[in-house]
């Protein structure tokens, strides 16, 4: 994908100091001035190295590992009679311990992610013989068209400078009526920070919903880990969209 396109809508009005300087800020972190390929060699070396190890502390740090659970149960994301799941960019295969524990006996459950290293470190977390495995791009997947009934995406989008490839992608390989958890650092205060770390950029929710529609998808019902998040801003944007 050598032509990403660089930003998001743009809100209309003139953004207030604060905002610019957080924009500004935000822009530091897209690498948007780096072509696709090159920003893509440099996150899978990110993740194949210390960063992608770090992921197992941060996911305990920042209480995502634990609080996963809360929102992929059947009374949040359900995901009960779906026959074809993917777990789109699995790291170190923190959501595939759900899919495994809640999908029916007779689901297949696929998995996929950029780096080599992160699919070893989800093999050795994870290795049950029902989950497949593989190494592959959001924005490029060797999926067919139609194919999974549900899909889990965490945290992987906004390793994307334009969201519309993978999310399109996305689209496409899932059947109409599907849904996909999709969860994303937003831009808010802990967003921005993270995004530091790890060398990602960060959505506003509402320019979000509009790509997402944009992009053959329903915006659903947001999803919070606790009420608590939900006051405060925190834990990113948790969305279940579904396919139109
Ligand atoms: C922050 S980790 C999240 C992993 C996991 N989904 C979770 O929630 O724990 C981001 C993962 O996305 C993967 N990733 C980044 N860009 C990707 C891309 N274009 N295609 C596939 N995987 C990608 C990275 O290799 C990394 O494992």
């Amino acid at each position: 994908m050598e032509t990403q396109q660089k930003t998001l809508t743009q809100p209309t009005r003139k953004p207030r100091p604060t905002r610019r300087a957080i924009q500004k800020e935000l822009k530091a972190q897209t690498k948007d001035e780096q072509p696709y390929p090159e920003y893509r060699n440099f996150i899978q070396s990110h993740y194949d190295g210390i960063a992608g190890k770090l992921t197992a502390l941060s996911g305990l740090l920042t209480g995502h590992a634990l609080f996963a659970g809360r929102v992929l149960n059947p009374s949040a994301f359900d995901i009960a009679g779906c026959k074809r799941i993917l777990d789109a960019g699995c790291g170190n295969g923190r959501h595939c311990k759900y899919l495994l524990r809640h999908a029916d006996p007779d689901a297949f459950i696929a998995a996929f992610d950029l780096s080599q290293r992160m699919l070893l470190r989800a093999k050795r977390n994870y290795g049950d013989d029902r989950i497949h495995y593989i190494a592959a791009d959001l924005t490029c997947l060797p999926y067919p068209d139609d194919f999974f009934d549900a899909v889990v995406c965490g945290w992987v989008l906004e390793h994307l400078p334009d969201p519309r490839p993978g999310l399109w992608e996305l689209c496409r390989i899932m059947r109409p009526g599907g849904k996909l958890l999709l969860m994303t650092t937003e831009d808010t205060l802990a967003g921005i920070l993270a995004s530091k770390l790890w060398h990602c950029r960060t959505y506003n929710r509402k320019e979000l919903k509009v790509v997402c529609e944009e992009c053959g998808f329903i915006w659903h019902r947001p999803h919070y880990f606790t009420l608590l998040h939900r006051i405060f801003r925190l834990g990113g944007i948790i969305i279940e969209l579904h396919k139109a």
